[in-house]
């Protein structure tokens, strides 16, 4: 079993983007800038923002974050939106989501501009990314199959489960893993699928991207497969300064024995969800100059 590092891959990439961000300087280009909004103080919004502000100033990105309280109005936040829309410094934003419940996420995800739109969530990104047009992708699909190349996980023609099919993970997997040059056969799972355990124990590589702290079995995995854990639900903990720990959506102590890749959690797909809106702002702001 070979235990997946998205910790040391994130670094190596992370190097990789901060030389690129060198020669940009260099050359006297203009430094690519990254906004973040972020409203209210859920406390696992709040660290992955920092986390993605920090790793900007890391690689010498220029970054901003605008936080605001929980109780701002769908308009205000519009116009805020509309600012950086029109800010030539900025070269990308996101909208860190889940946004509080009386703001509509669809009415302002389409308010992004999708040329900035460095977390692939605007429907111009998400349909040139079916049809394989250049696009911003998201974040945390980029990154596994960033993870499957950089391991030289073989994809094609093998049998890809993907449990889970929110907007922001297993849909879009599902389009790249089946695209041309990755070419795995995709099936997505959901809530209402029948006869689960069945499906997971045909799949080459089982993708687990449903939230639920666990759910994955040692008796749902065929031997010799590939595991990509994407949970990441914040459990309390006393083993922990913080309070809480993270948890992904495998049983990791007893589905690693069986399987030839796992990635663990955290340590896994995590931080490689950061690197992917690294390299969306690199690319934004290279368009852009
Ligand atoms: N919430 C959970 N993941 C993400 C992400 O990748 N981007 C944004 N904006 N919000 C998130």
């Amino acid at each position: 079993m070979i235990l997946i590092d998205g910790k040391a891959i994130a670094e190596q990439i992370k190097q990789e983007i901060a030389e690129e961000v060198r020669q940009i300087k260099l050359k006297g280009y203009k430094i690519p800038h990254l906004a973040a909004i972020l409203v209210g103080n859920d406390g696992g919004s709040l660290s992955y923002v920092t986390h993605k502000v920090k790793d900007c100033e890391e690689i010498g990105f220029k970054s901003t974050l605008l936080h605001f309280e929980d109780n701002i109005s769908q308009n205000f936040l519009l116009n805020e939106i509309d600012k950086l829309n029109n800010n030539p410094d900025v070269d990308g934003f996101i909208v860190q989501l889940p946004l509080p419940k009386h703001i509509d996420e669809q009415t302002i995800i389409n308010a992004i501009q999708p040329s900035k739109d460095v977390d692939g969530f605007h429907p111009v990104n998400v349909g040139k990314m079916v049809l394989g047009l250049p696009a911003f992708i998201s974040a945390t699909p980029l990154g596994i199959v960033e993870l499957l190349k950089r391991y030289r996980i073989p994809t094609q023609g093998k049998h890809i489960v993907i449990l889970g099919r929110s907007n922001i993970v297993g849909r879009p997997l599902s389009i790249l893993l089946s695209q041309k040059g990755i070419d795995g056969t995709v099936t997505v799972a959901h809530s209402k699928t029948t006869n689960l355990k069945e499906l997971c124990l045909q799949a080459d590589i089982l993708v687990a991207a449903m939230g639920q702290p666990g759910f994955v079995t040692a008796d749902m995995v065929k031997h010799g497969s590939v595991v990509i854990d994407v949970g990441t639900t914040r459990v309390p903990s006393t083993e922990t300064k913080s309070g809480w720990k993270l948890v992904g959506d495998v049983q990791f102590d007893e589905v690693a024995p069986k399987c030839s890749y796992i990635t663990p959690v955290p340590g896994g797909v995590g931080p490689m969800t950061r690197i992917g809106l690294l390299k969306n702002t690199l690319q934004a702001a290279k368009s852009r100059s």
